[in-house]
């Protein structure tokens, strides 16, 4: 499972590629809509956790000469780690959960417009400790601040909207029912909406150090004079103080994006582990 940590700096470098310069994979036949009743019904999780995931095997499929060519040093096989990074089909708890506290994941999941903004951040401050301030846009900009703008937080579309997934050009209007990102998502500062976080990290909520006033295990603060404000979920994938990158720790396993796991005596866990190794294998 090592090889996650590789893949995900390429991961960035991939999105800004397949999301920034060529839009129009998106656009593609319109057949395959968000799966309808998916957020009245909890048993249409694995429908949407399968959804999502075919929706991103689906880009690397039609990029994946440009991958290959371009992030090929660090990418040994773009199918296979894909499917690594985002296979939640094994393990849909935090799908589930999420479904349960927002009842409406479908109307909260980032489009392709809203991916292409945050990833394209990357491109244009070449630094991932940038990436985390983004431009003003259409839901958070300076005449309007809703609480979803937060980092961890986010927002809902307005009520029977279906949001286009595909759609690369516009960001939907997005700042209805404020709720904390769930776990196993992560929420920029800026956008109003959730994106899962990729295997081999860990995207639990945030908890409050009143101490110095961070959202733990996140770097973010909360707003001020904001009382009723809370400590969200995840604000992205990764702390400054962790080199950008959010992985499940060191001497730790993350089955999934929302539990970690000491690692047994006899057995070794890397940073980004998903499962614990005996020493002699
Ligand atoms: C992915 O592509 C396959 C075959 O082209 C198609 O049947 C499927 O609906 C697509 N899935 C998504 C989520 O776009
Ligand atoms: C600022 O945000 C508000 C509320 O979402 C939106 O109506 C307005 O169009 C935005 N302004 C700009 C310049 O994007
Ligand atoms: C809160 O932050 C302080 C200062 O950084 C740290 O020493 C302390 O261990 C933190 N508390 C918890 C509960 O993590
Ligand atoms: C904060 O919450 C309390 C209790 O729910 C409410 O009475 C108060 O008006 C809220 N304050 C603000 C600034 O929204």
């Amino acid at each position: 499972m090592g090889k996650i940590r590789i893949w995900l700096p390429c991961y960035y470098l991939f999105m800004i590629l397949v999301l920034g310069f060529s839009p129009c994979v998106w656009c593609a036949p319109a057949s395959k809509q968000t799966p309808a009743n998916a957020n009245a019904n909890p048993t249409a999780v694995p429908v949407l956790a399968s959804f999502i995931y075919g929706q991103l095997a689906n880009l690397t499929k039609v990029f994946h000469k440009d991958i290959t060519q371009v992030l090929g040093f660090c990418i040994d096989d773009v199918d296979a780690e894909l499917f690594e990074a985002f296979n939640f089909a094994k393990n849909l708890e935090f799908l589930n959960n999420c479904f349960k506290e927002t009842k409406d994941v479908t109307q909260r999941l980032c489009n392709a417009a809203e991916m292409k903004f945050y990833f394209s951040s990357f491109l244009e401050t070449k630094s991932t400790q940038k990436a985390n301030i983004l431009r003003p846009n259409r839901n958070c900009n300076l005449t309007s601040w809703v609480p979803g703008c937060e980092p961890g937080w986010s927002c809902s579309v307005n009520k029977n909207e279906k949001v286009d997934l595909k759609n690369a050009k516009d960001m939907p209007d997005r700042t209805r029912d404020y709720q904390p990102c769930c776990e196993g998502f992560f929420c920029p500062k800026g956008l109003t909406c959730m994106m899962p976080c990729p295997l081999g990290a860990y995207c639990p909520r945030a908890t409050l150090n009143k101490t110095n006033g961070l959202c733990e295990p996140y770097s973010y603060q909360l707003p001020p004079g904001k009382v009723n404000h809370t400590c969200g979920a995840a604000d992205r994938w990764g702390s400054e103080t962790d080199g950008g990158e959010l992985f499940c720790s060191p001497g730790s396993y993350c089955p999934t994006t929302t539990k970690k796991v000491i690692c047994s005596e006899g057995n070794y866990c890397r940073k980004g582990s998903t499962a614990p190794r005996g020493k002699s294998s």
